[in-house]
Order: structure tokens, then C-alpha cells, then sequence
């Protein structure tokens, strides 16, 4: 018999359950359950996976926005390419782009304040990584991906890419502040 001529019992779903076969059944179904409920507990305890929210939005409505915020809230630029430092009020919706391959733009934010965190892309899809707390979203075009942010930690954070997004990917870096 192999698996393209019909089982000799025709109505094989009415055979025994072999011993062994059910004994199957049963570790994968406890492991299953296990990998459920791991979820929900890595959720909780892990403190890597945000409670995210996820709007639609458009790349150019998106970049409107983070443009008007960088606008009205920019203290300095930095490197050659003059790259703004914006430092939002406490509170405030704050705007992070994702494009090929810059992080847009930097942020400055004060510790122990909240901020409604939003980012999206405006081509590919990116990853958001940061470091060195390594708290990780998946960034696409056409979604705004939005976090409350309460920063607990003074210093200077990198932004990474950990999603492959062509040949700078690998120079797609950003920076946030945390500052008093
Ligand atoms: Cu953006 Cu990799």
C-alpha cells in the first residue's frame, strides 16, 4: 500500500487508536497548550512584546504629521546631514519615521514622562529595534504602529533595523534621547 492507493480498511477512521499513536496525540496536544499559554505569560512577564495599537494611515498623511511635529519642535540638528533633534512636549503625539534607510527623526524625550509613540514607513517594511532593551515592532508602510511610551532610563538609545530592507539596511540606524 503507499499513500496514493486506498487504505485497506475503507473506513479506517473506525479502527482502534494505536497505543503508541495515542500517546502521540496526547504530548502533542499538552505541548500545544503549553505554546498557548506561553504567550499570554511572555506577554505579561516578559516585557518585550508591547500592548501596540495599529492605525491605517497613508505614507504621505504620515509624513505630513511627523513633519509638522519636527517642525514646531526641533532644538538642534546633528551630523552632516542635519538631521533634527526634536524634543516634544511631555504628552504629545510623537511622530518616528522608518524609510530607506534612515530613522527620521531624532528624538529627545524627558525621563518619566509619557508620550503617544506612533511609527510607520513610508516604502518598505521595517524592524524596529531598540537598543539596548531590545523592545522590537515590525514597521510597515500603510500602518501606524502606536505605543505609550514612559522612558525609565536616562541615556542615549539606538534605533535599529532588524528587518532586511536592501543594501542599507544595514546603515539604518536612529537615536533617541532620554534625558532629566
Ligand atoms: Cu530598514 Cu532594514
Amino acid at each position: 500500500m503507499s499513500s496514493l492507493s486506498p487504505p485497506s480498511h475503507r473506513i479506517w477512521w473506525k479502527q482502534p487508536i494505536d497505543r503508541i499513536e495515542g500517546i502521540w496525540i496526547i504530548v502533542a496536544l499538552a505541548w500545544a497548550l503549553i505554546l498557548f499559554l506561553w504567550m499570554p505569560y511572555w506577554h505579561i512577564y516578559g516585557k518585550q512584546n508591547l500592548s501596540n495599537e495599529s492605525y491605517k494611515t497613508t505614507p504621505q498623511m504620515f509624513e505630513k504629521k511627523a513633519q509638522e511635529m519636527v517642525n514646531k519642535y526641533t532644538v538642534r540638528t546633528e551630523t552632516a546631514d542635519k538631521i533634527p533633534v526634536v524634543a516634544p512636549p511631555p504628552g504629545s503625539d510623537v511622530y518616528f519615521i522608518a524609510r530607506l534607510w534612515q530613522w527620521w527623526p531624532i528624538l529627545e524625550l524627558q525621563k518619566g514622562k509619557s508620550y503617544r509613540f506612533h511609527i510607520s514607513s513610508l516604502d518598505w517594511q521595517h524592524g524596529f529595534s531598540l537598543q539596548p532593551v531590545n523592545i522590537n515592532l515590525q514597521i510597515l508602510p500603510g500602518y501606524e504602529t502606536v505605543v505609550t511610551v514612559t522612558p525609565d532610563q536616562e541615556g542615549e538609545f539606538g534605533v535599529v533595523c532588524n528587518e532586511f530592507c536592501g543594501v542599507g539596511h544595514h546603515t539604518m540606524l536612529g537615536k533617541i534621547y532620554v534625558k532629566k
